[in-house]
């Protein structure tokens, strides 16, 4: 079984975001799979380097809709983003540590799902889909 699923409960409503989350997860179901491999730092950078790109793009989408829209909470949730980006910054220097664990990064992409996504950006998708499709 993966170590992170998509659940329904993460849907945004807004497909273009929702697409993005499902490919987050898949990153971090791939994390999940080299936590126990030989060479697992060199993997551990290449990770880290996708989930960079990965999350400054998706981010970028996020607060171009945001941005569009006129999302009155843009900014505490750019401030959400910049801290992620802090975090991945993290451990992408642990990664030169040869045996650090895959452990805290896990939990950590794990908790922002649970929080970030299923909290932060489901306001936001709220928001953003009666803007998109007022009744
Ligand atoms: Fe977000």
């Amino acid at each position: 079984m993966e170590f992170i699923q998509w659940d329904p409960a993460l849907s945004i409503n807004i497909e273009e975001i929702d697409n993005q989350h499902r490919g987050l997860i898949e990153i971090i179901n791939t994390l999940n799979a080299s936590a126990e491999v030989p060479n697992r730092h060199v993997i551990c950078f290449e990770i880290v380097m996708k989930l960079k790109n990965y999350f400054n793009e998706h981010f970028m989408t996020e607060e171009k809709y945001m941005m569009r829209y006129n999302y009155p909470e843009i900014v505490a949730h750019k401030k959400e983003h910049v801290e992620f980006i802090k975090n991945i910054l993290d451990f992408e220097l642990a990664c030169v540590e040869f045996y650090s664990p895959f452990s805290p990064m896990l939990d950590f992409l794990k908790e922002w799902l649970v929080k970030h996504v299923a909290g932060t950006d489901m306001k936001m998708g709220t928001f953003l889909k009666e803007k998109m499709e007022p009744l």
